[in-house]
């Protein structure tokens, strides 16, 4: 019987999407939920500030940079090592630690956000109920990181799981932006429970 490494290393190796990747140059084969929300929702601009949080290997931080040009600026950050990006300000650590975020608003020197993408996942276990309150935790201080940096009609994207505390993080969404909607790009495989939501013209603190 194949181990179930190897099983995934096929599954992987076989997706279109991990090949069209390779194909065209990105790191990642997330990249094209980025790149399907944006070609809906058209959320990234020339000369905007944005935020890409969990953005390792970087396949979302190669389309950002190029949207947002010479005149925005992309700040990337991961716990795990990213090899660099031209253009791309990147920051190594835990998003859950004060000390990290601290640094994050160091590098921004008060620059208001425009956007802040994130793609946070914890490292699955299997188990949904570890795994959807560790990635809502995540989606909540992705929106305190809004809270504190996003300019007024500023957007959030964010991968959430759907699960336990889901509707208290989207009631809480729809109270702090104008418009809240979930997309499922088709590269999110069906079976995940994944989906991002895409929060426009936020209120301000
Ligand atoms: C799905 S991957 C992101 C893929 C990325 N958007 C791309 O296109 O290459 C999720 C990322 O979240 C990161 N992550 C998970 N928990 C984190 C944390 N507490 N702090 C920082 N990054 C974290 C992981 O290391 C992982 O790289």
């Amino acid at each position: 019987m194949p181990s179930k490494s190897h099983t995934w290393y096929q599954k992987h190796t076989s997706d279109p999407y991990v090949k069209r990747a390779q194909k065209e140059g990105y790191r990642s084969r997330a990249v094209y939920k980025l790149l399907e929300i944006q070609e809906k929702d058209r959320l990234i601009k020339p000369g905007m500030t944005l935020v890409d949080l969990g953005s390792a290997p970087g396949g979302w931080s190669q389309v950002a940079v190029k949207l947002v040009g010479k005149k925005g600026r992309a700040i990337a950050l991961d716990i795990l090592p990213m090899d660099p990006i031209e253009g791309v300000e990147f920051i190594q650590g835990d998003f859950r630690e004060e000390a990290i975020l601290v640094q994050l608003l160091a590098t921004l020197q008060e620059t208001p956000v425009d956007i802040i993408i994130s793609d946070l996942a914890p490292n699955i276990s299997g188990m949904a109920v570890v795994d959807i309150p560790r990635s809502i935790y995540l989606a909540e201080l992705a929106l305190e990181l809004a809270q504190q940096v996003l300019k007024p009609k500023g957007t959030l994207v964010m991968k959430v799981f759907q699960g336990e505390g889901f509707e208290g993080l989207l009631k809480s969404l729809r109270t702090q932006f104008t418009k809240v909607v979930s997309r499922k790009p088709a590269a999110s495989k069906s079976k995940s429970k994944e989906l991002y939501l895409v929060s426009t013209g936020y209120k301000g603190s």
